[in-house]
């Protein structure tokens, strides 16, 4: 039997319908994300805690452990935005404490926290930091920063080390003996030489992963503790 091509087309049309209405969209991997992000019960918990995102969680459990923050202190939050870190540090560190959140992306005003929008890297923003402070030391530095991820370990993996290296820098002439610090970084290479660095300046490193922190990520947080006034 021979179709005409009209018969062939009507028949391409029902066939196109019926799949449209019947069968099952495949789920874009922003949808899927979404899905997750949703589902993912840190994020429900900070919905509900009013925390303004899951982030939170992180350095909640590492206050737990480590106790890091207390009354008083003088804390700067590199990579703030949204701002659930700054938002966990302010009742912690009290009235007479100062939280200075900084981040190259716009933060929301969170009433008691002093913010900066730039990017850290810069010169600009470095100084414009240390204006801030002037001439107070830290007791405590965080970087939650992250550059944002291509996906290629050779090109995330020395952006990140990069990004800590800077820290180090600044927290070693900012922060005052016996200070605390917490960075961002991921397991890969130059995170030995890291480490050891992070050794030379601090009394005590430790690396956490926190429950909050998804599995499939490398990211891991160091704790350092205890500023040496001269590095090893
Ligand atoms: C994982 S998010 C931080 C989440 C934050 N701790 C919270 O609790 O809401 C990482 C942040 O680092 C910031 N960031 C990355 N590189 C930066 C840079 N060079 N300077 C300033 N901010 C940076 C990003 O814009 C991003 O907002």
């Amino acid at each position: 039997m021979v179709y005409s091509s009209t018969e062939i087309t009507l028949v391409s049309v029902v066939v196109k319908c019926y799949q449209r209405t019947h069968m099952p969209k495949p789920k874009s991997s922003s949808r899927r994300w979404l899905d997750r992000h949703t589902k993912d019960p840190y994020v429900q918990r900070a919905q509900r805690e009013g925390y303004r995102s899951r982030a939170a969680y992180k350095l909640l459990e590492l206050q737990r452990r480590d106790k890091l923050i207390r009354p008083d202190m003088r804390v700067v939050d590199l990579g703030a935005a949204p701002g659930s870190w700054s938002q966990v540090i302010l009742p912690l560190v009290g009235r007479r404490g100062r939280v200075i959140a900084l981040d190259r992306l716009a933060l929301d005003p969170i009433p008691g926290v002093e913010i900066i929008q730039g990017d850290f890297h810069t010169d600009e923003v470095l100084s414009h930091l240390i204006d801030m402070l002037n001439g107070e030391s830290l007791d405590l530095v965080l970087s939650d920063m992250a550059p944002n991820v291509t996906g290629m370990k050779a090109i995330d993996q020395p952006r990140l080390i990069l990004l800590a290296e800077l820290v180090l820098e600044f927290t070693q002439s900012m922060l005052k003996p016996g200070g605390s610090m917490v960075v961002k970084v991921f397991h890969g290479e130059g995170f030995d030489e890291y480490l050891a660095a992070t050794r030379r300046s601090f009394r005590q490193v430790v690396s956490r992963k926190p429950e909050a922190s998804r599995s499939q990520s490398r990211e891991l947080y160091l704790v350092a503790k205890g500023l040496r006034v001269e590095p090893t």
